[in-house]
């Protein structure tokens, strides 16, 4: 074992105590966590309902706090409320009418500035609007946009009036786009001129054109924020965002929604089929995206809070929008590349607006570790208090590198396991607990986690097993939209046992923190975004060259995995550079550039079960150099 591995090991077994500076802020000890946890557990009823009374403006209290019709359940029955109130209008009325809710920066350090005042304004406004085009509670809409003030300006106005929203992220294709629209049957598509990438202006628009050009009857409007006033014509369906907002009042009630009204779908990648549209609903998930927003980052009144993450992903929704708001902090949004037009380009953020909280992904710690410690070294980051990281495993030297290097070793780090289907964190250390270096740490509050074999029985310390959750959470998905039977899964897979399978494998130690490995199933996660084997196999397979397709996950520096293609070629058709070339073009305009395999190759035949399963397994045992395990029912 080479000399960095020894001293990188002797670091994971090392704990990490806060420093001084958190354990001054922090809202909670490791002790009175230890002992909410506790009561959580013990009375999980009890626990939320007194939490969700203290925390959250509710119109009617709830009847009861939770159902278990398994698999289905339902948390403050009969409660009435609404989350904008929650995220806005309590806030202006208590003093922070003036606080700032977005710092909103883009590439060419351009900075728009906007209050609670003006936000609840601008979402009342826009209620309107959406209520002038005919959009009444229940009535879906996708929303196609960068991360602008005006993208989460729509979806609180949607929440406002109890119309479901369904980010799309901006990065996806026409046909990704397409997929969402008619599934949710969309009334309306909310877009912008363009996004800026690297310096580069991407063209959203006419994305929208090309998804809604086939099986889109559904949509009856187009709504588009022009980012250079009066840049497009626009067609008899189409219409201007602020032009349709300007004429609106800037008052507008919020629609009294019963708690377990939908609040928005989400769709996400499962190991087979299409994306799955994960169903949250009002109560349960402001109660919790609140709750872990407020501990897990330790917000305090006058901290800047900065999560990176683009609203199109379920890390914005909860801890962009709803989380942050509901508990009234100030946020920073930054739209384009971390590493333009430099690599300090965060750090110079941080410094410029003091930011106290930091919620980023692995890739990006790892992006920059490649640029090199000379570049947050230019900045002044000792504002920094708590760092967050989500979205995949955490590897240990990356760990440290952003402890030492962006944390200058007086910040924590908060490990934060979840998942699109888990609306809010489930597993990790608040900034007060001892924290272990590539290990997420114990359950939040109400969440009964634990590691097992497949027939779900328990694990000694350490080994390697399934992460099972034993009950329902306020913010655990309800359905999946349309696929009862997608839902009921989750529930179901461990014979005998209610419990929710996310498909993570992970180790628990003696301490009881539990460690991810990754995912169980044949879910890729390339750089923190997850990716369907069977969306990238059917995007491949709609070339007309390629017969047949599989892909594998493999390790990669900074991306954590990239994708690998093994092609089966048509007859007709020669492999050659120019034909990868092509197909990788086609992925790209089939699901975008996130899904584009980095490597294809092409191959006479594919490992195949007696049934005429592909086993992605032996591909990327083989691949890897790896033993090919139990091979018995391998075709030949
Ligand atoms: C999958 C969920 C939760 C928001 C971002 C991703 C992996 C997520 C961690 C973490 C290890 C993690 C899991 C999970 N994952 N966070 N802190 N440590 N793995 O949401 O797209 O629904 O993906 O991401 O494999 O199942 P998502």
């Amino acid at each position: 074992m080479s000399k960095k591995v020894d001293e990188v090991l002797l670091k994971i077994n090392k704990v990490y105590n806060p420093p001084k500076k958190v354990l001054e802020k922090a809202l909670l000890t490791k002790e009175q966590f230890d002992d909410m946890y506790k009561k959580s557990i013990e009375d999980p009823e009890g626990f939320w309902a007194e939490l969700a009374e203290k925390e959250l403006h509710w119109y009617k209290k709830w009847d009861k706090v939770f159902e278990w019709n398994f698999p289905y359940y339902k948390w403050f029955i009969g409660g009435k409320i609404n989350i904008t109130y929650n995220c806005l209008d309590r806030h202006v009325q208590n003093g922070k009418r003036n606080k700032l809710a977005y710092i909103w920066v883009d590439e060419d350090g351009i900075e728009k500035k906007i209050t609670y005042g003006e936000l609840l304004e601008l979402v009342n406004k826009t209620a309107n609007a959406l209520k002038e085009l005919g959009l009444k509670k229940g009535d879906r809409v996708v929303i196609y946009m960068p991360l602008t003030i005006e993208q989460i300006v729509i979806m609180l106005a949607c929440a406002r009036i109890g119309v479901i929203h369904s980010v799309v992220f901006a990065g996806f294709s026409a046909n990704a786009l397409r997929m969402r629209i008619s599934d949710a049957e969309a009334k309306v598509v909310f877009t912008s001129t363009w996004t800026k990438r690297r310096g580069k202006k991407i063209n959203l628009k006419s994305v929208v054109d090309e998804a809604l050009a086939q099986e889109c009857d559904c949509v009856e409007k187009v709504v588009i924020h022009q980012r250079d006033k009066g840049e497009l014509e626009l067609q008899e369906n189409e219409l201007d965002f602020y032009e349709l907002i300007e004429k609106q009042s800037p008052n507008c009630e919020p629609e009294i929604m019963d708690a377990e009204d939908p609040l928005f779908i989400l769709y996400t990648s499962g190991s087979t089929g299409k994306p799955k549209g994960v169903l949250h609903t009002i109560g349960g998930y402001n109660l919790y995206t609140h709750i872990t927003t407020k501990y897990v980052f330790d917000i305090n009144e006058d901290d800047i809070y900065w999560c990176t993450a683009d609203t199109g992903w379920i890390t914005g929704h909860s801890y962009i929008v709803y989380g942050p708001l509901s508990v009234g902090t100030t946020s920073i949004i930054a739209e384009g590349a971390p590493d333009y037009p430099d690599p300090g380009r965060w750090w110079s953020i941080v410094e410029k607006y003091r930011v106290n909280i930091f919620y980023t992904a692995p890739t990006a710690v790892r992006l920059f570790m490649k640029y090199g410690e000379e570049w947050p070294a230019k900045y002044d980051l000792s504002s920094l208090r708590v760092l967050g990281s989500v979205g995949e495993p955490i590897n240990p030297e990356a760990w440290i590198w952003y402890y030492e290097n962006i944390g200058r070793k007086q910040c924590s780090i908060v490990d934060t396991w979840w998942q699109t289907e888990t609306g809010g964190h489930m597993i990790t250390t608040i900034p007060s607990y001892p924290q272990k270096p590539g290990k997420a740490g114990k359950p939040f509050f109400g969440i009964e986690a634990d590691v097992v074999d497949e027939e779900g029985n328990p694990l000694p310390p350490n080994a390697e097993g399934y992460l099972v959750i034993k009950k329902p959470w306020p913010s655990a998905l309800r359905t999946c939209w349309g696929e009862p039977e997608r839902f009921e899964k989750y529930w179901t897979q461990i014979k005998g046992k209610q419990w929710y399978l996310p498909e993570d494998v992970a180790t628990k130690d003696e301490d009881g923190y539990i460690m991810i490995l990754g995912r169980a199933d044949d879910v890729l996660n390339v750089s923190g975004h997850r990716i369907g084997t069977a969306e990238v196999e059917s995007a491949l397979v709609s070339h007309p060259a390629v017969a047949e397709a599989a892909v594998i996950g493999k390790p990669h520096e900074i991306k954590g995995q990239s994708i690998k293609a093994f092609i089966i070629l048509k007859t007709s058709y020669e492999p050659s550079e120019e034909l990868k070339k092509e197909i990788k073009e086609h992925v790209k305009h089939e699901l975008g550039p996130i899904a584009v395999p980095d490597e294809i190759e092409f191959v006479e035949k594919l490992p195949k079960t007696r049934s005429g399963k592909i086993m992605r397994r032996v591909l990327r045992a083989k691949e890897l150099g790896l033993p090919l395990g139990d091979t018995s029912t391998l075709e030949d």
